[in-house]
């Protein structure tokens, strides 16, 4: 294969990333807890997003008299240059909307596998599985899926008073002019820069001409990625998926190894979802279905803990049973889950009250549930890589919650030369072999095996909870298999424990995905939560993990945003 070697890369690993020198700066430390959210208060409409800039932007088309859809597209294109970690065009993703007067709908923009991938893939000769083809090679990149999916946002939710042209300038501008790069994005630059360095095509945008990559307060401008924005701006995503773009991308993958062709890029197509619902103690939950596993796992979740008084339970009872509950939808999504139009995901009844009923009875109450107990076995290490939430909400009654990602921080490094777009990894979300854990840990059995078209399962849960048809609560999360678990106790603290959305947001998270048998808590957590947790079996172990929940609650005095404390940057902004 071309491109680059199997290069031992750091930075791939929990371990590298603790090694690293950069932590000693003070960035997002793992070991350190949490800070505190701030508040923000606004009554017409509201942005919440991991990067300040991209945030502004969409307030202001919220300002000018757009809707929620219009500021999201915009927010989404503006990403793609100012947080170039995990906003992006080369990528997938999924948004989840709900409109005024009624009508909630999902975009699924997930990448697909080229036509040249099958389960085989990425195996080695022994039938192994590789984790360099899937994570670190160009074959690893799938069709993206975000001008599809951003385009078709627009054109049917959008206002209709912004063509996507309007809502891709303030994009273009930041790309052409440049900006000045944030303390957040010189971090992760740092942790990358072993990963962008394999292509010259990426370290001339993010690196230095002596190989050092750009520090807070230098420069960051992309005009290769300007001129591709315009050509969308121009055209619309026919500019992205055929002609010249489509070319150097193609091309930029062959040369790297990869197999995708124009003709899988042209394919591509983003598809309207009906959401998957739930019901939680009088809310509805509105999220994204498969290919995501988020809103089934977090419906499921949720159906088990609504059978106890979670408001009253001691504490530590409380956290014990809503680990129990992430052990068995995640053992589910294992087993089940995939792209739906590949398998028969049984949706209806893995989110059935009925189905969280017979699960519930499982629950000894006194006594952790050794995770293989749960379904077949494996073993992994769960990782949050880099994705990223931005929630939206608007005067006219409409929100949405979207997430999307390249996988790894910056993807697999490649930006496909002559065209500023940096492409994903997300492949290695399939099951690459089954019971082989992928990069966060995570299993998977034939339902997520490699195809040719097929779309790998992902666990990002943008979501929209109800109370009485209307907006209540806009949350998700990036964080990789984390991320279900993170929004899962969002939802909680909010409802259950009553907490206003800053604390909500801001408190220590616990997560359980089934494999590995093993509770991670975040710093800040109480010790005597956490040894109550060991005293019933679980084995705990404290770690700070890059799940970041952008939320926005809805209060009789207005909305009030809060920006993730564990990601520097983020920002919550309304007017
Ligand atoms: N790439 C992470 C996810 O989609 O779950």
């Amino acid at each position: 294969m071309n491109g680059p070697s199997r290069q031992k890369l750091v930075s791939f690993t929990l371990v590298g990333l603790l090694s690293l020198p950069l932590l000693a700066r003070g960035a997002d430390r793992l070991d350190s807890e949490i800070g505190q959210a701030q508040a923000v208060a606004a009554k017409n409409g509201m942005v919440v997003a991991q990067e300040a800039q991209a945030a502004r932007v969409g307030v202001d088309i919220l300002r000018k008299g757009g809707n929620a859809v219009d500021a999201a597209v915009a927010v989404g294109f503006a990403l793609a240059v100012t947080y170039p970690r995990a906003g992006n065009i080369g990528g997938g993703g999924f948004m989840v909307i709900h409109r005024a007067g009624g009508g909630d709908t999902t975009i699924d923009y997930r990448e697909t596998a080229p036509q040249a991938i099958n389960e085989k893939s990425f195996l080695d000769a022994q039938g192994n599985a590789d984790p360099w083809k899937s994570r670190d090679s160009a074959l690893s990149i799938g069709v993206p899926g975000t001008v599809a999916g951003l385009a078709l946002a627009e054109e049917k939710y959008g206002s209709g008073h912004f063509t996507l042209a309007d809502l891709i300038a303030p994009a273009i501008a930041l790309a052409r002019d440049g900006f000045a790069v944030a303390d957040d994005t010189a971090d992760s630059l740092s942790r990358d820069q072993a990963r962008l360095k394999r292509w010259p095509s990426s370290a001339q945008i993010f690196l230095k001409p002596d190989g050092d990559v750009l520090a807070p307060g230098d420069r960051l401008v992309q005009p290769d990625l300007a001129n591709t924005l315009e050509a969308i701006a121009r055209d619309g995503p026919r500019a992205f998926y055929q002609g010249a773009v489509a070319e150097k991308i193609a091309a930029a993958i062959d040369a790297a190894g990869g197999v995708m062709t124009l003709d899988d890029l042209k394919a591509y197509r983003a598809v309207e979802r009906t959401p998957v619902r739930g019901t939680y103690r009088g809310y509805d939950i509105v999220s994204m279905p498969p290919p995501s596993s988020g809103g089934v796992a977090l419906i499921e979740m949720l159906n088990i803990l609504e059978g106890y008084d979670l408001a009253h339970a001691d504490a530590a009872q409380a956290l014990f049973l809503m680990v129990e509950a992430m052990k068995r939808a995640y053992a589910d999504r294992a087993l089940f889950l995939g792209d739906p139009d590949r398998v028969q995901v049984p949706v209806a009844r893995l989110t059935s009250k009925s189905y969280a009923a017979a699960w519930r009875a499982t629950i000894d109450p006194a006594r952790a549930t050794p995770a293989r107990d749960l379904g077949r076995g494996g073993g992994g290490r769960p990782e949050g890589r880099n994705t990223t939430h931005f929630s939206v909400i608007d005067r006219f009654g409409n929100a949405v919650a979207n997430t999307y990602t390249l996988n790894f921080s910056y993807g697999v490094g490649l930006v496909a030369a002559g065209t500023g777009v940096l492409l994903n990894n997300e492949l290695d979300d399939f099951a690459v072999k089954p019971e082989v854990p992928n990069a966060y840990g995570l299993l998977g059995y034939e339902a997520n095996a490699p195809a040719p078209g097929k779309r790998p399962l992902s666990s990002m849960t943008p979501t929209i909870v109800l109370k009485d048809g209307k907006p209540f609560l806009v949350t998700g999360s990036p964080g990789g298999s984390l991320i279900i678990n993170a929004v899962l106790q969002v939802v909680i603290d909010v409802i259950d424990r009553g907490m206003d959305i800053a604390d909500a947001v801001s408190a220590p998270r616990v997560y359980d995905q089934w494999m590995p048998d093993t509770v991670f808590a975040e710093p800040g957590l109480s010790g005597d939560l956490i040894a109550a947790l060991e005293a019933r079996g679980d084995s705990v172990r404290v770690r700070r993990l890059p799940t970041s929940a952008n939320s926005i609650l809805v209060t009789p005095a207005g909305f009030v945003g809060a920006a993730d404390p564990r990601t520097r940057g983020a920002l919550a902004a309304g007017y």
